[in-house]
């Protein structure tokens, strides 16, 4: 693999600055943001007001943990433009979450708010070890969701010469990624494999593509898969994360000479991890649920938005700013499988370590009495393909989860290509539980 590493003047003056310098930024940003939530929110006034807290309350940082948090429900009460605080004519683009169940979560932007994201998804790709003048193949979704345009704008913020191709048609990326020979590609960590498999179907060398770095990211996924990916393409593999509430991508990235956890883009979020039981906050370095604050955002400030993603806080190491562990899943995303629980990451931990799997999977979560259950439904690679192989793996995965995540669990390894394929985030859990 290339290096990557940057070069002196890489970098905003911002990302090496000290501490205190980080702080004092924040602490003023996060004074304006919170009055101009209230001031333009009533859902924060309403909600402040009853709390009886104010906005100058907030004297030092940690003043914040008085304030109520936020939650996705709120953002739905308030559907669809109830959360601006701008007049809606001053919100140049919307984006919305998809929201498997009840309405989407609707986000705005103001031209300024725009230019804000791009400048962060430049340095997001920065951070990967991507420089102007490279060639980005942007395979995020264009549309209501963030992945697609957020990536489109940072490229070109950056100077990179971006093909916005989308996700889908998996034969087609793979004839413009040899066609137009870029050096990155931005996409979920899940339809790289999608591409991986269409390089093989093709008869082609993937080591032998331009790619030097992929920037993933939209859904979890470990470091077993970065290594997978990383040999596969013999290219950088670097974890990239943001949700719409917050701004969308770039709220957080690795470096590409550290990959060691997400640096956050502190200037203009202010990161907490709570208790999710009791909403405490907790120090750095504990587990918890990740909360942000927005610090600069007009049309759509968030105060104390509850991720439900599940991470630590770290101090920062190649930048100032802070760092969060790779997140390992969503509250909602865990299974509790005859008391322990489990996330999807566990299990892909385990599946990538049995030779002859593909990294393709989905779980399928049923009940037996009062007991969920947990299917691992696997696919075998074409070398690998024979019954008596598929059974040996099978047996060897449940061992594996076993032994490791303390569960046991059924495992079915299907035929090649039998794991239906995502063009964007995976959809890892069936849950085929009675509803009761
Ligand atoms: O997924 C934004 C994004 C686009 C991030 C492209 C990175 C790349 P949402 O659709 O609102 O926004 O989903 C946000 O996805 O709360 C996490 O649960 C999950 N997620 C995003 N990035 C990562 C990551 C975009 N790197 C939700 N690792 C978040 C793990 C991630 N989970």
């Amino acid at each position: 693999m290339e290096d990557l590493s940057p070069k002196p003047g890489d970098l905003e003056p911002i990302e090496t600055v000290s501490r205190d310098e980080i702080e004092a930024l924040q602490l003023e940003r996060l004074k304006w943001s919170v009055r101009h939530a209230y001031e333009n929110v009533p859902f924060y006034r309403e909600k402040y007001d009853a709390a009886k807290v104010h906005p100058d309350d907030l004297k030092e940082l940690s003043d914040l943990a008085k304030f109520p948090l936020t939650t996705k429900q709120d953002l739905r009460d308030n559907y669809p433009f109830g959360m601006f605080a701008v007049p809606r004519e001053q919100v140049v683009r919307v984006h919305a979450s998809s929201g498997t169940t009840g309405k989407p979560t609707v986000v705005g932007y103001t031209k300024a708010d725009i230019a804000t994201w791009a400048g962060l998804m430049a340095r997001a790709f920065r951070s990967a070890g991507l420089r102007a003048g490279d060639i980005l193949h942007n395979a995020y979704g264009y549309g209501l969701f963030t992945g697609g345009l957020g990536a489109h704008y940072g490229a070109e913020e950056l100077g990179m010469t971006v093909i916005p191709v989308s996700g889908g048609m998996t034969s087609r990326q793979v004839a413009l990624i040899n066609d137009f020979r870029p050096d990155g590609i931005a996409v979920t960590p899940s339809y790289m494999l999608a591409i991986l498999d269409e390089f093989r179907n093709q008869g082609l060398d993937p080591r032998e593509s331009s790619l030097k770095v992929g920037v993933f990211g939209a859904e979890p996924w470990t470091n077993a898969m970065r290594a997978e990916i990383e040999e596969a393409f013999d290219m950088h593999a670097v974890d990239l994360y943001g949700l719409s509430e917050i701004i969308g991508p770039g709220v957080a990235c690795e470096c590409v000479e550290t990959k060691d956890g997400l640096h956050i883009f502190e200037d203009h979020f202010l990161p907490e991890i709570i208790d999710p039981e009791s909403g405490d906050v907790l120090a750095d370095g504990e587990s918890g649920e990740l909360v942000f604050t927005s610090l600069t955002k007009e049309a759509f400030p968030i105060i104390r938005y509850r991720t439900r993603d599940l991470t630590r806080l770290l101090p920062g190491t190649a930048r100032s700013f802070r760092r969060m562990e790779k997140v390992t899943g969503r509250d909602d995303d865990m299974m509790i499988i005859r008391g322990v629980n489990v996330f999807p990451t566990q299990i892909e931990e385990q599946l990538l370590k049995v030779e002859g799997l593909s990294p393709h999977f989905q779980l399928e979560l049923g009940r037996e009495g009062r007991m969920d259950t947990l299917t691992i439904l696997a696919e075998a690679l074409p070398e690998a393909a024979g019954e008596e192989a598929r059974a040996e793996m099978a047996a060897a995965l449940k061992r594996r989860v076993k032994d490791m995540v303390g569960i046991t669990t059924e495992v079915r390894v299907g035929e090649p290509e039998s794991i239906p394929r995502s063009m964007g985030k995976a959809v890892r859990i069936i849950d085929k539980r009675p509803k009761d």
